[in-house]
């Protein structure tokens, strides 16, 4: 079902023997999180029934321009308008002509015509009709109006030849559709923590918290728009990890803690945005405890301090901790900030219900020698602001409302 809040891709499907591999393509964009619409061309639905594009879309899927009853739910201008990115692949040398030419004689070309949203193209052909001067001036006419391109590749082809006409691998296009683009982390590596941890007790029961993940997967996103590569380490968290992010599950502070170590390599940015439980149960049931006796205890022993960790390593990524506080919010953040050495740290005032696993937060972030106040608002919104201070911080740059 969409959500309303998720990447919305319209996905054109041409007629090449390549439209096979676009099935994998919708189960890829579909789990990394993207609603998809398919479109076909008539050539297209000669070789992969729309049925199966339907199945795996889990939406109803268009060939026809001059349909009366598809037209009469979502119309080709809403269509158009709905996608927040184009994708055509196959795409093949006729659809490339008709595009170049501005043709609107199918509902994709149309589509085409009436949308605002970038349109990427992974050209599939027979590597003679991709080399053709009339394929050749259609790329490079296409590339000039801001059509972006993946592939096509080179290697053997269907028709049994070998040669450049190879359709781009789902995850090459999927690369190109969602990866890293401009903004002030561009070509950063960023590592997130979010949610809460999980501490078994047996096989049935935990000591967890309340924590959403929701400002994590804000910052992720966040950090992805802003142009890094993101990988999200997360616990059992209720809302799904952004299109686009690496996510790593990782359900006790234990796990987390291995995650976060094995995915450390070339970091420049982590933000530790989890609620990491301080304790686990010394020991793990294996069968699920009976309530046999009037009381009983359970042994507790610390977890691992993922963020202290991450601090204390040389060299180390620029370092901000989250703070969770019921009283003297600045202090105890401060003394925070300068006991785990680090760079920044996000104070969330917790008490009466606030801040965790709600959809709105209000941050005071303290950094050596300056602070900022982040009133209250979306945990979006403050994402947005939060990287990009920490992005001005990291780079060196002046802030203001320092003290
Ligand atoms: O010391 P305290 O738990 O209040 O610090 C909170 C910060 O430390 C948060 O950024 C949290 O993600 C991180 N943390 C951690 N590992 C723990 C406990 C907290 O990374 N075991």
């Amino acid at each position: 079902m969409e959500t309303g809040t998720e990447l919305k891709v319209l996905l054109g499907i041409g007629g090449g023997i390549a439209a096979y591999k676009s099935c994998e393509l919708v189960r890829r964009l579909r789990e990394a999180g993207c609603a998809v619409r398919v479109v076909m061309t008539r050539a297209g639905a000669a070789f992969v029934t729309p049925l199966t594009f339907q199945a795996l879309s889990g939406q109803p899927v268009r060939v026809d321009l001059l349909d009366a009853e598809a037209e009469s739910g979502m119309d080709h201008i809403a269509l158009a308008r709905w996608a927040d990115r184009v994708v055509i692949a196959p795409a093949t040398a006729d659809l490339m002509a008709r595009l170049a030419a501005g043709l609107a004689d199918d509902l994709l070309t149309t589509l085409c015509l009436a949308t605002e949203a970038p349109i990427l193209l992974a050209p599939a052909m027979n590597r003679v009709m991709w080399e053709h001067p009339a394929t050749q001036a259609n790329h490079r006419l296409l590339q000039q109006r801001g059509v972006r391109m993946v592939g096509p590749e080179s290697g053997g082809q269907a028709c049994g030849e070998t040669g450049a006409g190879r359709m781009a691998e789902p995850q090459a296009i999927l690369h190109a559709l969602l990866g890293p683009g401009s903004g002030p982390l561009a070509g950063r590596r960023v590592l997130i923590t979010a949610g809460p941890t999980q501490e078994p007790i047996d096989p049935v029961r935990f000591i967890g918290n309340r924590s959403s993940g929701r400002m994590g997967v804000a910052l992720a996103a966040a950090a992805r728009d802003a142009g890094a590569e993101v990988c999200l380490v997360h616990g059992p968290i209720s809302v799904a990890p952004p299109v686009g992010v690496r996510a790593v599950a990782a359900d006790t502070a234990e796990s987390m803690h291995a995650a976060v170590r094995s995915n450390l390599d070339g970091v420049d940015l982590f933000v530790a945005a989890a609620a990491v439980a301080d304790y686990r149960p010394r020991t793990t049931a294996d069968q699920k405890l009976k309530k046999d006796a009037a009381e009983m205890a359970v042994e507790l022993v610390r977890t691992p301090d993922i963020l202290a960790d991450v601090a204390a390593r040389r060299p180390r990524p620029f370092v901000v901790g989250f703070a969770a506080e019921t009283t003297d919010l600045r202090g105890h953040a401060r003394a925070k900030l300068e006991r785990k050495g680090l760079d920044m740290i996000a104070a969330n005032d917790v008490s009466a219900g606030k801040a965790i696993g709600t959809a709105r937060n209000a941050l005071t972030v303290l950094w050596p020698g300056g602070e900022r106040l982040f009133p209250e608002q979306p945990k979006d919104e403050l994402a947005r602001a939060l990287i990009e201070l920490i992005a001005t911080r990291m780079s060196g740059g002046p802030t203001t409302d320092t003290n």
